[in-house]
């Protein structure tokens, strides 16, 4: 049985655990939004037509900032399009997504959907193929209070106070050729930066998020940023990261070290951005918005025939079905950003409902928990206080894709009067024995210790079988003169919590 000690040193502060790396993704494509959030028809439906069963499950899931309302998506939308009354709301062309769009959502009813799940609005702006015009007005309707023709037209179209959103994103994956308007990165950094320029004319307070790469395996990657933080590095606040895992061709050994290569590409770009910084003899540091990270299995959706040849409404698209692995790949990537908390201070799983999603709906029917929920929620519930970095002796594996990874991985978090520690077993046949000195902590008692494993790793929830999988109580852990012990099953996700 591999055995591993983790040194937990309450001094050893990464920086303060970030609501914001708790943030989520809503993009109109396929069912996210239409018979995910909003359903008229549904039982549940609340007067706005959104789904208050959903709206439970989203809260329970403690997502904190939502990033709307894409995505690729973002790139063809004409935003003024879905405010006002909506029988007038033009049907639109996604080309993003090869479906249509009714408007029937938008603005002003996602931000009352946020008030019934108590998230913050993160909104992206046109920067593809618009311009810096229609982001300003868009800013205008959204934030600023009255008496101007855009803020009174929010009025008018019944939301009196302003959205007053504080993040906002400068367009999206706009390296990437399958985006809708794609640039070089010289041209999106002049755009971008002139577009930032604009909008902090109006607001300096705001906070911008710049495009980085779509994926650090882009052949762009790490050029992309440096040039377009060249051109916006005085004018926006964050650079943005997007990672998706996947196992491939069976090699789960890789894929659940996964965390390995999002914390390469991580240390990547802070590394770049601070050149940029030192460059500019600046004293300003650029954080990292995460603003798209799951486990996507897109070379399948690629190699599909799910290539949708009509034009459809909200048609079924990346409606990935999560195992239990997938789940521990999640649980671990949220500890990675965790543990990145000194500059990563905002982050959100791609996506929320349907869509590559913790959360599935039924039109009609129920809601339910995929396996990735549980790390996600769990966490969201349990981390609080700072970060702290933990010193772990481990065995490590030999993996195909990211080098030597060690089997076992933890963070932990420390607040006034609790603390947790989240750890995964990248072990795929043996359990581990784990002692954690926690003795700088002076807790006293374990309150929680709840663990997601399955002796089939490929076990899922799905319509006819909800409640497949979810965590249970660790009964192993014990904690005695400052000693935690517990026993992690092969390839699971594990936390604890202490008082
Ligand atoms: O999250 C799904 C898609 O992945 C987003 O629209 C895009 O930004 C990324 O490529």
């Amino acid at each position: 049985m591999p055995r591993a000690h983790i040194e937990l040193d309450r001094r050893a502060v990464i920086a303060p655990v970030r609501r914001r790396t708790f943030g989520s993704f809503v993009e109109h494509l396929g069912r996210c939004v239409y018979t995910g959030l909003y359903e008229p028809e549904h039982p549940s439906a609340n007067d706005d037509g959104f789904r208050m069963d959903v709206v439970e499950l989203v809260k329970e899931l403690g997502s904190t900032t939502i990033r709307y309302p894409g995505g690729n998506f973002v790139s063809g939308f004409r935003w003024e399009d879905s405010v006002g009354p909506r029988e007038k709301r033009p049907v639109r062309r996604d080309l993003a997504w090869h479906s249509l769009e009714s408007n029937q959502v938008g603005l002003d009813e996602f931000a009352r959907w946020l008030e019934l799940t108590g998230s913050e609005l993160m909104l992206a702006v046109n920067v593809a193929t618009r311009g810096i015009l229609p982001a300003l007005d868009l800013l205008e309707y959204a934030n600023h209070p009255s008496g101007t023709a855009l803020s009174d037209l929010r009025i008018a179209n019944g939301t009196p106070d302003p959205h007053n959103v504080r993040m906002w994103c400068l367009g999206n994956e706009m390296d990437g050729p399958w985006q809708t308007g794609f640039m070089t990165a010289e041209d999106y950094g002049k755009i971008a930066a002139r577009t930032a320029a604009a909008m902090k004319m109006a607001d300096k307070d705001l906070e911008l998020v710049v495009c980085g790469s779509s994926g650090s395996g882009m052949p762009t990657f790490g050029d992309w940023e440096r040039i377009v933080l060249e051109h916006t590095y005085d004018h926006v606040d964050y650079v943005s990261c997007h990672a998706y895992y996947q196992e491939y061709d069976g090699d789960l050994g890789s894929f659940l070290a996964s965390s390995v290569d999002m914390d390469y590409f991580i240390d990547t770009v802070v590394a770049t951005a601070d050149h940029v910084g030192h460059k500019k003899r600046s004293n300003k540091k650029i954080d990292i918005s995460f603003d798209e990270w799951n486990v996507w299995y897109l070379k399948e959706h690629q190699e599909s025939e799910e290539v949708n040849t009509e034009w459809r409404y909200a048609p079924r698209q990346l409606e990935d079905k999560y195992s239990v692995a997938d789940a521990v790949v999640v649980g671990n990537l949220l500890m990675t950003l965790l543990r990145h908390s000194d500059r990563v201070t905002s982050a959100s799983l791609a996506q929320l409902v349907n869509v590559i999603a913790p959360i599935m709906t039924e039109p009609g029917g129920p809601a339910w928990r995929q396996t990735t929920f549980y790390p996600f929620s769990i966490t969201s519930r349990l981390a609080s206080g700072e970060v702290i970095r933990p010193v772990i002796e481990a065995p490590t594996y030999g993996t195909a894709r990211h080098g030597e990874a060690s089997v076992i991985d933890a963070v932990a978090t420390v607040d006034e009067d609790r603390a947790a520690v989240f750890l995964v077993n990248r072990d795929l046949a043996e359990p581990a024995q784990i002692t954690i000195d926690v003795r700088s902590l002076g807790s006293s008692h374990v309150t929680e210790a709840v663990t997601l494993a399955d002796a089939d790793v490929y076990a899922k929830n799905t319509l006819a079988d909800q409640h497949r999988v979810a965590p249970s109580a660790n009964t192993s852990a014990t904690l005695a003169d400052g000693m935690l012990t517990i026993e992690l099953p092969p390839v699971s996700w594990t936390a604890i919590a202490l008082r």
